[in-house]
């Protein structure tokens, strides 16, 4: 069985404090749900104090980014060797990273490696931009995105990849339009079929697919219904607990629904 993923994508928002509060709030509200997997993703500096708060039957800690080399002279970065310990997930290839930080396919490729070699399962993003889509570049857009971030991996290796389908525009913070659960299927199915391709049925069915753009209360158990939805990427949302616990119990919902 495919456990549902939830990840809670808190950007740079959220001190040490501010982060341990919220946390506190979401275990009052999220009980332990034996079909859901809940992942918060703080910054960086806030995984650790927060691996030793989170109760570990309910929340698992994903990295938002890390470099692609293990160790050395790299001044400012933080390796996923360095997070192994901490973190179950981590995003990659985020289009935030893409846009502001100028991540090449190469640049996401050789970090979805570097996590996986670290036994950290990625957390892909792919997703077309508002321009991209309307000159009708979203399949091989995402063709790119997908085979080139997946080039190094084995089959094996490919199953524990999660890849997030974010289109650019629908993210809050980059516009906001509301995605139809039309479109978000056809590129899901889009992207099962590039891994079946290059990976075969059996990989490819095992991979969980996410939604993430604009994911609130009221959205989410209409996305998380789509056919080959495995799950949602939430951000502004995942600021604010009591949204993101009801996301949570949508997904249970959902899940309940589909069990009986
Ligand atoms: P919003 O949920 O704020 O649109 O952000 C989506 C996102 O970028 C999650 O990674």
């Amino acid at each position: 069985m495919k456990r549902t993923l939830i990840v809670a994508n808190w950007k740079m928002h959220l001190n040490t404090h501010e982060a341990s509060l919220l946390v506190k709030r979401l275990n009052d509200r999220i009980p332990a749900h034996r079909t859901i997997e809940v992942v918060l993703a703080p910054s960086l500096l806030v995984l650790q104090p927060l691996s030793l708060e989170i109760d570990r039957r309910k929340f698992r800690l994903a990295a938002q980014n890390a470099y692609t080399k293990d160790a050395g002279a790299f001044t400012g970065e933080v390796s996923f060797t360095m997070l192994r310990d901490l973190v179950h997930y981590s995003i990659i290839g985020h289009s935030e990273r893409r846009i502001y930080f100028k991540e090449s396919l190469e640049d996401v490729r050789d970090k979805v490696q570097a996590a996986v070699r670290n036994g950290i399962a990625p957390i892909l993003c792919v997703g077309e931009t508002k321009q991209e889509r309307a000159a009708g570049e979203t399949s091989r857009l995402i063709h790119d995105q997908v085979t080139t971030a997946l080039s190094n991996l084995t089959p094996e290796e490919v199953e524990n990849v999660v890849i997030a389908y974010e289109p650019v525009w629908a993210i809050s913070t980059f516009g906001g339009e509301i995605a139809k659960p039309t479109d978000i299927k056809r590129v899901l199915d889009l992207i099962r079929h590039n891994v079946t391709e290059l990976y075969g049925a059996s990989t490819a069915e095992q991979m969980r697919l996410l939604y993430g753009g604009s994911v609130t209360a009221d959205t989410a158990p209409g996305y998380l219904e789509i056919e080959g939805c495995d799950g949602a990427l939430v951000g502004s949302a995942s600021l604010n607990y009591q949204q993101f616990a009801d996301i949570v119990e949508g997904a249970y919902r959902v899940n309940h629904r589909q069990e009986a």
